[in-house]
């Protein structure tokens, strides 16, 4: 009983893990970075600026149009809410006229909402658009955010060492975590080292970090969602085990309802971000979007796949002229049979829709007993399906068929 204990305590004192308990499921919410960017002309552009305004507008929206009740719950600040120096006490302080009431009155605001608050900082010298980093002062900024009630950090990596970010990215989760107040702690350690053509400890990562960027900015384009899908396909074999409960890969935000993406590629960036257990972090804005898209992010059998409570990263699982078909196991498990999240995608751009056969069995649903297979977008209900069964789809081009495939239990059970 006794080396049980010990054997226990002396485990939690190795493992320097995060182990915040948070985010068991991909996190949900609203970023400001891929729509509002840097804007800080509140003078000329008092409604589309970085500004507490734009951040109480979108809470309201996000709890008033439902997408808090689908399960979006953090609105989360990214880069250039700070003003260009510290205090003379070397406190981070936001910008004095586009917050006004400053950083602990918009927590407040919109914790009274019912929803999560999220900051955005950096580990170097600077934050990417240039404002003051965490450098030198980390266990302060700590401090300070878990003052605020920060429900989430978005740490980037400009201006700082790749080389160093093992150390760095690893000591400021702790430091977060000695504060007492759980706060989710997004990383951006993988990428930078990528970039410096340093192969990352993605095992270190998963344990310091619930969530990290792997790849590129997401930009307002199909073209960069296709990058991006790309990337993660080809790379899966090194990414997509890092992901599980607590701490996911994350291929950037959702552009949905933006100026770049067709609805038919609207659903098919949202297809493949529940595929790849990605968090769900919209940046959009929930005060113009059209009814289309905000049906697409509202889509509650999507977000269930989603957020899974198994959490498998799905994977690529054929490629071959412009035809993609892409897979998560999700639950429910009958023995070691899992359910499956099917996403079949059309990259191919003659302007017709292409079919695409192929039996349950093909892509891996072999349970005897069968599936009972549906379509996530289109709300059709197939029936019990088996393994031989042949199933026909047509998708759109750049467009998306997302199935869901429920393993069934022997009728005599
Ligand atoms: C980096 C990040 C983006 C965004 C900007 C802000 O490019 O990857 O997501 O936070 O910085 O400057």
């Amino acid at each position: 009983m006794l080396a049980t204990v010990w054997i226990i305590l002396l485990s939690s004192t190795l493992c320097k893990c995060l182990d915040n308990g948070l985010a068991k499921t991909p996190p949900m919410g609203w970023l400001s970075w891929e729509r509002f960017r840097c804007n800080t002309d509140c003078v000329n552009d008092p409604d589309n600026c970085i500004s507490e305004q734009l951040f109480q507008t979108m809470t309201d929206i996000v709890v008033a149009d439902g997408y808090a009740s689908v399960g979006y719950e953090y609105i989360n600040i990214d880069d250039c809410w700070l003003e260009k120096h510290r205090s003379h006490d070397g406190k981070l302080v936001a910008d004095r006229k586009r917050f006004p009431n400053g950083i602990k009155a918009l927590s407040d605001y919109i914790h009274s909402r019912g929803l999560k608050f999220g900051i955005y900082e950096d580990y170097g010298n600077y934050t990417c658009a240039g404002y003051p980093g965490i450098i030198g002062y980390e266990e302060k900024d700590a401090l300070q955010f878990a003052d605020w009630n920060v429900d989430y950090v978005k740490l980037d990596g400009c201006y700082a060492l790749p080389y160093d970010m093992d150390h760095g990215y690893s000591t400021f989760g702790r430091l977060l975590n000695s504060t007492g107040k759980s706060m989710v702690y997004s990383c951006s350690w993988p990428v930078y080292q990528i970039y410096a053509g340093i192969q990352p400890n993605y095992s270190a990562i998963q344990t310091h970090c619930n969530l990290w960027r792997n790849y590129d900015d997401i930009q307002d384009s199909w073209a960069s969602v296709e990058n991006i899908i790309d990337y993660y396909g080809n790379n899966q074999d090194v990414i997509a085990p890092n992901a599980g409960p607590g701490h996911w890969n994350d291929p950037d935000m959702l552009i949905i309802g933006n100026f770049g993406l067709s609805y038919e590629q609207a659903k098919t960036q949202f297809a493949i971000w529940s595929i790849l257990a990605a968090p769900l972090l919209m940046s959009v804005d929930l005060r113009t979007i059209r009814p289309q898209f905000k049906h697409i992010l509202q889509n509650r059998k999507i977000i269930a796949v989603d957020q899974d409570p198994l959490g498998i990263q799905g994977r690529r699982i054929y490629k071959h002229k412009g035809i993609e078909i892409w897979s998560r196991p999700i639950g429910p498990l009958y023995q070691n049979f899992y359910s499956y999240a099917i996403a079949f995608v059309n990259r191919r751009t003659d302007g017709t829709p292409s079919d695409i056969s192929v039996t349950l069995k093909e892509l891996g649903l072999i349970n005897f007993s069968g599936y009972r297979v549906e379509d996530l977008y289109e709300n059709v209900d197939y029936g019990v399906l088996y393994p031989n069964t042949k199933i026909k789809v047509k998708v759109n081009p750049s467009g998306v068929v997302m199935l869901k495939g429920e393993v069934q239990y022997p009728v005599d059970l």
